[in-house]
């Protein structure tokens, strides 16, 4: 994957917002009962594995803040929303004024190279490694080291191969009228690597059950994961 084509298509993504909902401009839902069920159906799902009520939260990949505001509206303490498409932070910045959210800060930076430098109780990570060439999503896993307060856990949502790993390189896509590039990784390779950087998964689910019309295509599958940090380097 070309990283500089990633951040083309994310930089337009944020010159869409006249003519697109709030939430499609990052999610790439367009089609608007499915980004209804979208919202409704993964916030309850994420809500039922964190709680984000006076904790402190690190948003990576944050996009225009869609879940930084619902951590916020949910009494988190902080939100610190980090994300690479300028456009996305003005947006985000915005939102932050218009809503009041003044606990909640944006910074303009690429995840994997964010100086963490406080320790966070929920690290978030939405739709992000997808974009991450494996060197990327190494040098992400090495900077959240020590990054976790001694109850804190890393929840990663994102999409996945069900089978085999699979890239889409720079592929024309009609729908989103972009050329787009996304790896899928499957489940056991997102444990692999966080093992190797001391993190060990307690949990990890789909997003939606199968027959979810929202699993639209059969080789890929959104997914959840918790992650703790033991220190414990795996093989
Ligand atoms: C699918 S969106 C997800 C946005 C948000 N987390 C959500 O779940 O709605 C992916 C986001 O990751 C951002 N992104 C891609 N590569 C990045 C990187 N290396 N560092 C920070 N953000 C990145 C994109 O600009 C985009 O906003």
């Amino acid at each position: 994957m070309d990283e500089s084509k990633i951040k083309k298509f994310w930089e337009a993504r944020g010159q869409k917002i006249q003519d697109l909902p709030f939430e499609s401009l990052a999610n790439l839902e367009e089609d608007p009962n499915n980004l209804e069920l979208k919202i409704k159906d993964e916030q309850s799902k994420v809500f039922s594995w964190l709680d984000p009520y006076d904790k402190s939260i690190l948003d990576l990949g944050a996009g225009i803040g869609q879940w930084a505001f619902r951590f916020h509206d949910r009494g988190a303490k902080k939100v610190d929303a980090v994300e690479c498409s300028k456009s996305f932070v003005d947006i985000g910045r915005a939102g932050a004024v218009s809503r009041n959210a003044s606990s909640i800060e944006f910074f303009h930076s690429d995840a994997q190279s964010y100086n963490i430098n406080e320790k966070y109780d929920i690290i978030f990570v939405s739709g992000l490694f997808v974009y991450l060439t494996d060197d990327n999503a190494k040098q992400l896993l090495r900077n959240l080291s020590n990054s976790l307060t001694s109850t804190g856990k890393v929840v990663v949502r994102d999409g996945t191969a069900v089978v085999n790993a699979y890239e889409l390189n720079n592929v024309y896509s009609e729908h989103l009228d972009a050329h787009y590039s996304a790896t899928y990784r499957t489940p056991e390779r997102y444990k692999e690597l966080f093992s190797n950087f001391g993190f060990q998964c307690l949990r990890n689910e789909n997003m939606f059950a199968e027959g979810h019309p929202l699993n639209k295509y059969p080789e890929t599958r959104l997914h959840l994961f918790e992650f703790v940090e033991t220190g414990s380097v795996g093989n």
